[in-house]
C-alpha cells in the first residue's frame, strides 16, 4: 500500500502520454505561442509501462490517462492494452476532450479501456468555439455518442465560466441526465496559463443555479474520485469538484507522472522528481524509491482554498494533465 506524508493512501495514478493538445481552451492554455516538449524528451510507452506495473504492484488501484490531449498520441491502444493485460481489473479510464474519439473509441474499448471523462462545456457551436479556440463542438458530440454506441461509461466534465457558459448549466446537466451520463461541474482553478481575467463559479453559486430548477440533496462523499456528488429527487446524480474547499485535500488519493516522467505529487507544486533515468536504466527499485520519496512530498493543501488564490502558481494543466 501506498501512504503519503499525511497518511492518506495514494491508490490513483494519473498518467500523461503529452502535454500536447488540438484545443486551446481558456482556462488551461496560453494565448501567446508557446512550445511543445521535443517529442524524443518524452517517456516511451514501454518506459511509461514500467512504471505503471510497479506502481500497481506497490498499491495502485486505478489509472487514468491523460494530456493535453492523450488520443493525438499515437499508438495509445496499444498501450493501454499493455496495461489491461497487466491487471485487467484495476480502474482504467482516460481524460479526453472528445474531438478524435469517433475514429478511435471501438478500437480503445477493445484495447480493455473502461471509461472515459470528456469535456463539455457547452452546447452552443459558437461558444465552444471561443472556449476551445476552435470549431469543435460537432466532433466532441459525435466522440461521445460514439463512445457511448461502443460501451464506454462516460462523464461529462463542465468549469462554468463567468459570462460565456455558466447560463448552460442546467441545459448540460439536462442534457447528461437524458443520455445517461455523470456530470461534473468543476471549479476554475486559477493559474497563470489560462486567459487573463478567467473568472469561474463556485460550487454554491453552481448549486443555488441547479436548485432553482430541481431539488436534490447531498450523497456521502466517495473517497476515490475528486468530486461531491448530489441527487435529484428522482435519481439522477451530478458532481461538483470543489478544489476551493478548505477540505477538498483531506481525501486526495493521486499523484500523477509527465509524459516528460516528472512525478507530480499535487496539481498545484511546481516541484517535481524525474523517474526517467531510473526506468530507462531498468533501475525500477530506484523509481520506487523517489515514487516514495514524492509521496513524503506531496503537501496537505493546493492553495486555491486560500482567500487570495488568483496568484496561484502551478505547472500548465495541459502538462500535469489536469
Ligand atoms: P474520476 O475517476 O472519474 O472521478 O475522474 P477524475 O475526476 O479524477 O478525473 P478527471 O480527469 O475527469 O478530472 C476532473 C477534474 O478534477 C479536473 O479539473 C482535474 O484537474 C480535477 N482534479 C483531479 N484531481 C485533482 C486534485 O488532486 N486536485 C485538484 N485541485 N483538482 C483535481
Ligand atoms: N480549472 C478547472 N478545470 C480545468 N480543466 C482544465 N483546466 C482547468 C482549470 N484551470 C479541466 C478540463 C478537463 C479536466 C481534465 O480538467 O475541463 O475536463
Ligand atoms: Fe482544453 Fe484539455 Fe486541451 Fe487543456 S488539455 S486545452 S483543457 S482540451
Amino acid at each position: 500500500m501506498l501512504i503519503d506524508g499525511h497518511n492518506r493512501v495514494v491508490d490513483y495514478l494519473r498518467v500523461s502520454v503529452t502535454e500536447r493538445c488540438n484545443f486551446r481552451c481558456q482556462y488551461c492554455m496560453p494565448e501567446k505561442p508557446f512550445s511543445w516538449v521535443p517529442k524524443e524528451n518524452l517517456l516511451s510507452y514501454e518506459d511509461l509501462f514500467k512504471f505503471i506495473k510497479v506502481s500497481i504492484d506497490e498499491g495502485i488501484k486505478k489509472v487514468r490517462i491523460t494530456g493535453g490531449e492523450p488520443l493525438l498520441r499515437e499508438g495509445l491502444d496499444n498501450f493501454i492494452k499493455m496495461i489491461y493485460d497487466y491487471k485487467s481489473d484495476i480502474d482504467l479510464a482516460l481524460t479526453t476532450n472528445g474531438y478524435l474519439l469517433p475514429r478511435v473509441a471501438q478500437k480503445l474499448k477493445d484495447a480493455g479501456l473502461k471509461r472515459i471523462n470528456v469535456s463539455l462545456d457547452t452546447l452552443k457551436p459558437d461558444v465552444a468555439a471561443k472556449i476551445a479556440q476552435k470549431d469543435v463542438l460537432g466532433k466532441v458530440l459525435e466522440g461521445i455518442s460514439k463512445a457511448d454506441e461502443v460501451g464506454l461509461k462516460i462523464k461529462v466534465n463542465c468549469v462554468p465560466m463567468k459570462g460565456i457558459n455558466d447560463n448552460e448549466i442546467i441545459d448540460i446537466l439536462e442534457f447528461c441526465k437524458q443520455k445517461g451520463y455523470v456530470v461534473r461541474f468543476i471549479e476554475f482553478m486559477e493559474n497563470h496559463h489560462a486567459k487573463d481575467g478567467a473568472k469561474g463559479l463556485s460550487s454554491e453559486e453552481i448549486q443555488n443555479i441547479i436548485s432553482k430548477k430541481y431539488n436534490f440533496k447531498m450523497v456521502p462523499r466517495d473517497t476515490s474520485s475528486p468530486a461531491q456528488y448530489f441527487e435529484l429527487e428522482d435519481g439522477y446524480k451530478f458532481g461538483v469538484i470543489e478544489p476551493h474547499k478548505d477540505d477538498f485535500c483531506a481525501a486526495c488519493n493521486r499523484i500523477r507522472l509527465t509524459a516528460e516522467g516528472y512525478l507530480i505529487p499535487c496539481l498545484y507544486f511546481e516541484d517535481a522528481m524525474s523517474i526517467k533515468d531510473a526506468v530507462q536504466n531498468n533501475e525500477i527499485d530506484k523509481a520506487v524509491e523517489i515514487l516514495k520519496e514524492v509521496l513524503r512530498t506531496k503537501p496537505e493543501k493546493n492553495k486555491w482554498s486560500e482567500e487570495d488564490s488568483s496568484e496561484t502558481s502551478t505547472r500548465a494543466f495541459y502538462e500535469t494533465g489536469g
